[in-house]
């Protein structure tokens, strides 16, 4: 399924990311530098933090608890539609999501 990914400078990254794969998992392996993932996907960090473009908030799981807390923590504010890039797993029903990054991750 493709994602775009669009840095917080405008620039944009489009990749097909395996359905399994995370968004954090995704944007490293592709050179996108507006996630940084520092503790590999474990719910620790609040550094993949980014939003949703508001078109598929509505098709995403549900904001567990431990996200929920993180998501407290980033260092750009909290929006209605950020999620922890992280803890989001590519499908075939998220074909075609958008997600901008924040300026600054730490
Ligand atoms: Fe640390 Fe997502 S990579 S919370």
């Amino acid at each position: 399924p493709k994602v775009t990914y669009i840095e917080h400078d405008g620039r944009r990254f489009e990749v097909d990311l395996p359905e399994g794969w995370s968004l954090m998992q995704g944007a490293l392996l592709n050179g996108v530098t507006g996630i940084e993932g520092e503790c590999g996907g474990s719910c620790g960090c609040a550094t993949c933090h980014l939003y949703v473009d508001e078109a598929f908030v509505d098709r995403l799981p549900e904001i567990a608890e431990a996200e929920d807390e993180m998501l407290d923590c980033t260092v750009a504010e909290r929006e209605a539609n950020s999620r922890l890039g992280c803890q989001i797993k590519m499908t075939a029903d998220l074909d075609g999501l958008v997600v901008r990054l924040p300026e600054e991750q730490s």
